[in-house]
């Protein structure tokens, strides 16, 4: 069976991210939402809150299983049998952070490829940052993220 990780933060899950994780689908038997409970970086939701959230945004996605890692993606990606990492690309600015990783990822365990996909034109721009930013500004979240997730992010930034 073809088994893909596509990881990330999902802090919020976009769009983009679930733009990736359906066309992901449509080439790998199953594909493992992976978020990363990265200590590194303050995230605006707990890991359990992403987790529900991205939960409730792949609900409608056949074959997708939502599972929250620490420590290693390649032995996440192990963990969960699978043999590609896939990563959505937008702009030239994610090719040289995501380079590295691939390379590292490599080095650090050969059996596990990274597969990188284009994001779709009508989400090259969007980040979760700039979700975020939107957010707290009361901007207008449509077309951006799913509505389970617009009324997630208005209840946090409410709280
Ligand atoms: O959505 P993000 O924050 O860009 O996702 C980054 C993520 C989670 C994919 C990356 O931080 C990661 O792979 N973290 C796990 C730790 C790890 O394996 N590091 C070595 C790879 S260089």
């Amino acid at each position: 069976m073809a088994v893909a990780v596509c990881p990330g933060s999902f802090d919020p899950i976009t769009l983009g991210h679930l733009d990736i994780i359906e066309r992901s689908t449509y080439i790998y038997d199953k594909v493992v939402v992976g978020i990363a409970d990265n200590q590194a970086k303050r995230a605006l939701f707990a890991l359990d809150e992403r987790v529900a959230m991205v939960t409730e945004a792949v609900a409608g996605l056949r074959n997708v299983v939502v599972a929250a890692f620490d420590g290693l993606l390649v032995e996440f990606a192990k963990a969960n049998e699978a043999q590609v990492i896939i990563k959505g690309l937008r702009a030239i600015s994610d090719f040289e952070h995501e380079f590295q990783m691939a390379h590292l990822n490599k080095k650090l365990d050969g059996s596990v490829e990274t597969v990188f996909l284009m994001a779709s034109p009508e989400y090259m721009f969007l980040s979760s940052s700039a979700v975020k930013e939107i957010a707290v500004f009361g901007g207008d979240l449509a077309g951006l993220v799913a509505e389970t997730t617009a009324a997630r992010l208005e209840r946090k930034l409410q709280g």
